[in-house]
């Protein structure tokens, strides 16, 4: 398809002087895992058809070192993805320039199938918070982000993927719809899409919306990869709040909309994310097995309907 073909510029974004690099699985839409230290030797080892790993690259900001020759080592066996979490692109200040510089590197050295980030700010006055924060989404913020994407792409020359964030509680002066705000960004940057399915349950119990409506007001086209993760409740019997801890299997109501999901817009790479209580290694590849079988099955029906069309 040529650029001028792809509404969505799919193919090669144009990012104002520069042209970025879209990063693709080179094979069907499959299922990865979020890749754990502990699991380095078993994850090197396996051999699942499809298989992909990610991993948060500033835990790789080294220079040598077990841990990335262990990157390395995995690299040259599995398709790896790149994660951030601490560019903090909705922070009213440019991205830290070292920051980029190490992901780059990383960048150069992974050649990942795909770099995402998250909606979100960490970083004040110099400092990180370890959370991933909320802002109202005004215009003024959304020129603000759509700036900052941008930087990013040019310095990696490559698109990147945009994740939906969790929400906890309600934010006054919001101008935008959230899905609304991810398109807008998209349509001005380039970038895509990462649609963390858990991200949709757990905002919607915590916020009194429908995940539903969430999903399918969702721009399919620009979907580039989903996660699935676990969440636990809030221990405040007070509260009812659902936290997106990331601690336990990806819970039964999850599994059905991504289910419902990806049988009406097709397959999508899918990450099964995991950061506490991790299990075993085969565990945590049963619960990848389960989305990979849901994706083979969105596979075979959209082929089946193609044939019965032509
Ligand atoms: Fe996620």
């Amino acid at each position: 398809m040529r650029q001028h073909q792809d509404p969505v510029r799919h193919g090669v974004a144009d990012a104002g002087e520069g042209l970025i690099r879209v990063a693709r699985m080179e094979h069907r839409p499959s299922a990865g895992l979020g890749l754990k230290p502990q699991h380095y030797e078993a994850a090197e080892a396996a051999c699942a058809d499809g298989l992909w790993f990610e991993v948060h690259p500033e835990n790789y900001f080294v220079a040598g070192g077990p841990r990335l020759a262990w990157l390395d080592a995995i690299r040259s066996r599995h398709a790896v993805a790149l994660h951030g979490v601490a560019l903090s692109l909705a922070a009213d200040v440019d991205p830290d320039p070292a920051h980029l510089d190490r992901l780059a590197a990383l960048a150069e050295r992974i050649e990942p199938c795909m770099i995402s980030e998250h909606l979100a700010w960490s970083q004040w006055g110099g400092s990180y918070r370890p959370d991933l924060l909320p802002f109202p989404r005004t215009t003024q913020a959304l020129s603000r982000i759509a700036a900052n994407i941008s930087r990013v792409q040019e310095r990696l020359h490559q698109r990147i993927a945009l994740e939906n964030p969790t929400h906890y509680l309600h934010i006054e002066g919001h101008e935008w719809a959230e899905v609304d705000f991810l398109c807008e960004l998209a349509h001005r940057t380039g970038c895509g899409l990462l649609l963390d399915i858990n991200n949709v349950f757990v905002s919607a119990h915590n916020l009194g919306t429908s995940a539903e409506e969430y999903l399918d007001a969702f721009p399919a086209v620009l979907i580039d990869e989903i996660h699935l993760a676990g969440h636990s409740v809030d221990l405040a019997p007070d509260t009812q709040l659902l936290i997106d801890s990331h601690d336990a299997p990806v819970a039964g109501a999850v599994w059905a909309l991504y289910e419902g999901l990806i049988a009406r817009i097709g397959p999508r790479p899918t990450l099964i994310e995991r950061d506490d209580r991790i299990p075993d290694f085969d565990t945590l590849m049963a619960e990848r097995a389960q989305a990979d079988a849901l994706l083979n099955a969105a596979a075979r029906r959209a082929t089946q309907a193609q044939t019965a069309l032509a």
